[in-house]
């Protein structure tokens, strides 16, 4: 019986089913671009219940037996590697720090040839302990996410009462060399949209690299009004009533931050802040990405309506040359954008949290 017959999603798209994708190696999709970057997201659970993201209860959690093993992942990742052209591999959640095995999934990725640069999304929770361990394992980047520099907006956006922990957990990542951190911020209409100064300021000071990042609909409570988000142009008029902004001319590539160098007044600058409109300017043409969820599902894009179940191919004892191959038919079928000003724009059914970053 052939793995079509036995029903598994992943041979959908498998070669063969269009004959029009050329003979490449790499990711590349019919809007001439090409995949480079990896996303991981290695397990739904978080220990913060940001509001944007998920209900004060939290969500169904995907049983263990449906994520990923660690040998699993490494093994995807290494297909991407090796056979597929990735260069950058990025470890999301929910919140990583909580998946088990972390270090030993980082450092078998980061002995790969060739070693990809490795990158890590976390919301800073218990970092303090953990950063000079993901140093020695081979991380080479952190992203941390901080939407207020006030602990009593912090609990009320994320209901837990935590920010010392994410601020002494970054001065740790710091420490450690995983530097320069980059800070990720939502800002939320009426909570803490007049921050945007602070928060830079903070960040200038302590050597962070603050983004700004447009709030997506993306959670799990269906809750998002365009309406009601905070705009890269609010953003931005607020900084500059504040700073100097000079755009930064440095190739942007596939890097969804715009940014801008803050003027020292002296003809110099101090630092830089970026603002990743994902709304209201999208960058899908130059996007660079390719996403792997913690149960094994391949996503072409945040917002794909349909996934590639890797999972099942892996388990089904596929080999590395046929799940590169429909990982590469899966994204030539990549959607140019995301569309979510079409009116027949619907929410993708997985919330950001099941989706990674
Ligand atoms: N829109 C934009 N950013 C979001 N994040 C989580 N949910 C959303 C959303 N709906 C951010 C988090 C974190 C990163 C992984 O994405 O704040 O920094
Ligand atoms: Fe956790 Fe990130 Fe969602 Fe906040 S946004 S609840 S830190 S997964």
């Amino acid at each position: 019986m052939s793995v079509t017959e036995l029903g598994l999603p992943g041979l959908r798209s498998a070669p063969g089913a269009d004959p029009t994708r050329p003979a490449d190696p790499r990711l590349i999709d019919r809007f001439g671009r090409v995949a480079t970057d990896l996303r991981v997201s290695l397990t739904d659970r978080c220990n913060l219940r940001c509001t944007y993201c998920m209900p004060a209860e939290g969500l169904d959690w995907t049983p263990t037996d449906q994520l990923l093993s660690n040998d699993e992942i490494v093994r995807l990742v290494g297909i991407a590697v090796h056979s597929l052209g990735i260069e950058e591999v990025r470890f999301t959640g929910g919140e990583p720090l909580l998946r088990r095995g972390l270090d030993s999934i980082l450092s078998q990725v980061s002995a790969l040839d060739p070693r990809p640069e490795i990158s890590l999304t976390t919301n800073g929770i218990g970092l303090a302990r953990r950063a000079e361990a993901l140093a020695s394992v081979g991380v080479d980047r952190l992203n941390v996410s901080l939407d207020t520099l006030r602990p009593e907006r912090f609990a009320t956006i994320t209901r837990r009462d935590r920010l010392t922990d994410v601020l002494d957990g970054m001065a740790a990542a710091q420490r450690a060399g995983l530097g320069p951190i980059k800070v990720n911020t939502v800002l939320l209409r009426g909570v803490n949209d007049d921050e945007a100064t602070e928060l830079l300021r903070f960040c200038l000071d302590a050597g962070y690299q603050l983004r700004f990042i447009e709030q997506m609909p993306l959670d799990a409570q269906h809750g998002w009004d365009r309406a009601e988000m905070v705009t890269a142009g609010e953003i931005l008029a607020q900084l500059r009533a504040d700073f100097d902004l000079v755009p930064d001319t440095e190739e942007r590539g596939g890097a969804p931050a715009e940014r801008w160098l803050v003027s020292d007044g002296h003809g110099g600058h101090r630092g830089s802040v970026g603002v990743i409109a994902s709304v209201t300017r999208p960058f899908c043409a130059a996007c660079d990405r390719t996403r792997l969820t913690g149960d094994g599902q391949l996503r072409s894009c945040l917002f794909a309506r349909t996934e590639t179940d890797l999972r099942a191919l892996l388990r089904g004892g596929a080999s590395d040359t046929e799940i590169a191959d429909v990982w590469r038919g899966a994204m030539w079928a990549k959607a140019a954008g995301h569309g979510i000003d079409d009116p027949g724009f619907l929410q993708p059914d997985r919330p950001m949290s099941a989706i990674g970053g």
